[in-house]
């Protein structure tokens, strides 16, 4: 029998009680469709680290390579400060496995009422750049305390890095329906890596002569996705950028609880990591009422990614069908609790 091996690492907070979910359907779904998933825990988390001084062990990285996919929870506490627990989890994976492509779907599932007028026209891609940008780590601070304190935050861009974000950026639109492509950057005040990145983009354009594309300002674009969500499809962004666009688009298609990600590495030389994107959230943990519909669609994009498309595609029916009946936890108007909506989609498998 087909079997892979996915290294869950449920992290913080209700990142425990949603993978656990996730990993209850998974493998209700891999019975019914005859193949299997070792799972193995890791226990890399905030707990951890204040215990041991760190998050992930030494040969930790070393270990976690050998496996097909990473089912990651969460990363982030109140005992830890937030660019520690970052640092110190989810981007030495992120980048350490050269995961550099971000993939955020939003959709407005059935059953699920935008609080955006037209809402039901969102149908998008963010493909957020996840190796460099914003987040490249690059900057320090000097003169701590002094008057002259001073603290640089260097975005790097590189042509290698750009050029590979554009060209999956493409060639996943050039696979939906309408084909179409918006780039997002800040080129008029970011005026040498965000140039960067427009010029890259229309050079790699003309490989794709069946991708429509369009440019707008990462400021501008907030205000299409609110006034005209229909007018956008896949769109490609800076590491940053990506990152508020992602909230606000999770926000408009319903609840941040239920936005799925997927951080690949389209080579395949490294496992990719698959995490819904609502974070550790303590105001709820402990409450067992952390939506898992997130994990459930991410699990559906591991799925895909591993090669099981018809799993994948029987798990988002299966979830379709339970936000269809109202199965919804708080943060969806609802009253049902994980255990409930992992229930009804256990069911509707
Ligand atoms: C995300 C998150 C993370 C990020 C946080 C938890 C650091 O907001 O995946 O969108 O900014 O990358
Ligand atoms: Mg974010």
């Amino acid at each position: 029998m087909k079997t892979y091996r996915i290294a869950s690492i449920p992290g913080d907070g209700i990142g425990k009680e949603v993978i656990a979910a996730g990993i209850e359907v998974l493998s209700s779904l891999a019975e019914k469709e005859n193949f299997r998933l070792d799972f193995e825990a890791f226990d890399w988390s905030s707990e951890r680290y204040l215990k041991t001084g760190a998050y992930i062990p030494d040969g930790g990285l070393e270990k976690l390579k050998t496996f097909d996919a990473i089912f990651f929870g969460a990363v982030g506490s109140p005992d830890v400060p937030d660019h520690i627990s970052l640092w110190g989890l989810r981007l030495p994976i992120c980048q350490g496995f050269d995961q550099y492509a971000n993939v955020r779907p939003s959709r407005v599932l059935p059953g699920i009422t935008s609080k955006l007028k037209g809402g039901d026209d969102i149908d998008w891609v963010i493909i957020r750049e996840n190796s460099e940008g914003e987040y490249s780590g690059s900057g320090g601070r000097v003169h701590k305390g002094l008057p002259e304190e001073l603290a640089t935050e260097t975005s790097v861009f590189t042509r290698v890095g750009v050029e590979r974000i554009h060209r999956f950026a493409f060639e996943l639109a050039r696979k939906r329906p309408r084909k179409h492509l918006t780039l997002v950057t800040k080129s008029n005040a970011q005026r040498h890596g965000m140039v960067l990145w427009d010029e890259i983009f229309f050079e790699i354009k003309k490989q794709y002569p069946e991708v429509e594309t369009d440019r707008v300002l990462v400021d501008a674009v907030t205000t299409r996705m609110v006034l005209k969500p229909g007018t956008l499809d896949t769109i490609v962004a800076s590491n940053l950028h990506a990152d508020i666009l992602s909230d606000l688009a999770a926000a408009l298609s319903g609840s941040l609880g239920i936005a799925p990600t997927a951080n690949l590495n389209p080579e395949r030389k490294f496992p990719s990591m698959f995490e819904p994107i609502h974070g550790s959230a303590f105001d709820i943990t402990g409450k067992g009422i952390a939506n898992p519909i997130a994990t459930f669609w991410t699990a559906s994009m591991m799925l895909e990614h591993l090669g099981e498309p018809k799993a994948a595609a029987r798990l988002m029916k299966a979830i379709e069908r339970t936000t269809e009946e109202q199965v919804f936890t708080p943060d969806l108007g609802g009253v049902h609790d994980t255990r409930a909506v992992t229930n009804a989609v256990k069911r509707a498998l």
